[in-house]
């Protein structure tokens, strides 16, 4: 069973997606992102399942992919924003190097920008960034063997010191 060199986690606009391509570039890896390997099997965007089918439904797929990712992938695997919240993927993500890429308020919102394609964003980005941010950190927290902060720095500059550190 092959086990992913390192899985990062954290907010929408955290940079996971980025940071990861970043990190198999530099170990020559291959990437994996859970919200791609949804979409792919889906066939059509996450935002269009969430409108579609729900978000319920949304997160059954993804704690379905991100059990296929956990077990079958050796590379960098990014999960979506929201993955963390399935006990089972926080079950399944122990013995993982889980690396949390922490982002505030300001950072994130200027990175995830209007909000497009994420459709738990849609309404007042800011405001749902906010309540998201807050919810969420203490269960990243748990589920992190690492925790890299964000804010203000480049993705080549975060990449270089999950390197540093994994
Ligand atoms: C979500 C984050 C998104 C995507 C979906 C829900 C969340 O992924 O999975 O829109 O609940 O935080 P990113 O974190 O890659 O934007």
């Amino acid at each position: 069973m092959s086990k992913p060199r390192v899985v990062l986690v954290g907010p929408m606009g955290a940079g996971k997606s980025t940071v990861a391509r970043r990190l198999g570039a530099h170990w020559g890896l291959p990437v994996r992102d859970t919200d791609q390997d949804i979409e792919a099997t889906a066939g059509k965007p996450v935002s269009e399942i969430f409108v579609d089918e729900g978000e319920e439904h949304f997160r059954a797929l993804e704690v379905e992919a991100v059990r296929a990712a956990l077990e079958g992938h050796d590379g960098v695997l990014a999960l979506g924003g929201g993955a963390v919240l399935a006990e089972a993927t926080q079950q399944a993500l122990e013995g993982h190097t889980v690396v949390y890429l922490e982002v505030g308020l300001a950072d994130a919102v200027k990175r995830v920008g209007l909000g497009h394609g994420r459709p738990l964003l849609l309404g007042n980005v800011r405001a749902r960034v906010m309540k998201l941010l807050e919810e969420r950190a203490p269960i990243y927290d748990a589920v992190a063997t690492i925790t890299v902060d964000t804010n203000g720095r480049t993705p080549d500059d975060v990449a270089a010191e999950v390197i540093r550190r994994v």
